[in-house]
């Protein structure tokens, strides 16, 4: 009897840690502009961020990096196809670019915010405002590739397929650049 109690108990800890780490991603990406998203994609790692803001920033920046590299091969492999036209292929060529950019900054940020919750004051804010500088030239580096397709020049398929990886990219690092804003000025 006292093993059954102490196993319920131990059931209702673990279920409650569970919640209150869910519920601080819940509440947490209240800041963004894509919520349901932001929840979505950084639930699967509750357990890890518990109740950190550099964990919780760097793993929207860890989905925005896996984003972002599928975007990568998906252009990458958009340029070697034959059927596009030399005006479109031109501006896949350029978005590529952007996107090889903006990979690297998302990727540098990762690295900065390793380990940015352990120091203080200037440390702090030089680490922090580092990558709210990256990030949000990531932002505008994925910004113009969008620009690049939204003319009337480049149409169908191309058109609305690199629209879709692009705006899926530039939503999870509009998110993560809101928990990086949001842990700025905690
Ligand atoms: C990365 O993306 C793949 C497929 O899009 C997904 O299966 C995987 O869980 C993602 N990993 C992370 C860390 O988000
Ligand atoms: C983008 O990066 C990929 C992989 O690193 C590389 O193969 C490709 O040449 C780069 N493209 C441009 C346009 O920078």
């Amino acid at each position: 009897m006292a093993n059954l109690t102490l196993t319920l108990f131990t059931l209702a800890v673990l279920f409650l840690a569970g919640t209150i780490t869910a519920d601080y991603i819940t509440s947490s990406c209240t800041v963004t502009t894509y919520p349901r998203l932001c929840v979505q994609s950084l639930s699967p790692y509750a357990e890890t961020i518990k109740h950190n803001p550099a964990e919780l920033a760097r793993f929207a920046l860890k989905v925005t990096l896996n984003q972002s590299e599928s975007a990568q091969s998906f252009l990458q492999k958009l340029t070697e196809s034959k059927w596009l036209n030399s005006r479109e292929r031109s501006a896949v060529g350029d978005c590529l670019e952007e996107v090889n950019d903006s990979l690297d900054r998302v990727r540098n940020s990762i690295r900065e915010l390793n380990g940015v919750d352990r120091v203080k004051g200037r440390e702090f804010l030089l680490h922090m405002s580092n990558v709210q500088t990256w990030i949000s030239s990531a932002l505008t580096d994925e910004n113009t590739c969008m620009d690049g397709f939204s003319g009337q020049e480049i149409g169908g398929p191309v058109q609305s397929s690199v629209r879709i990886q692009i705006s899926d990219v530039a939503h999870f690092t509009s998110n993560a650049l809101a928990l990086i804003n949001h842990y700025l000025i905690l």
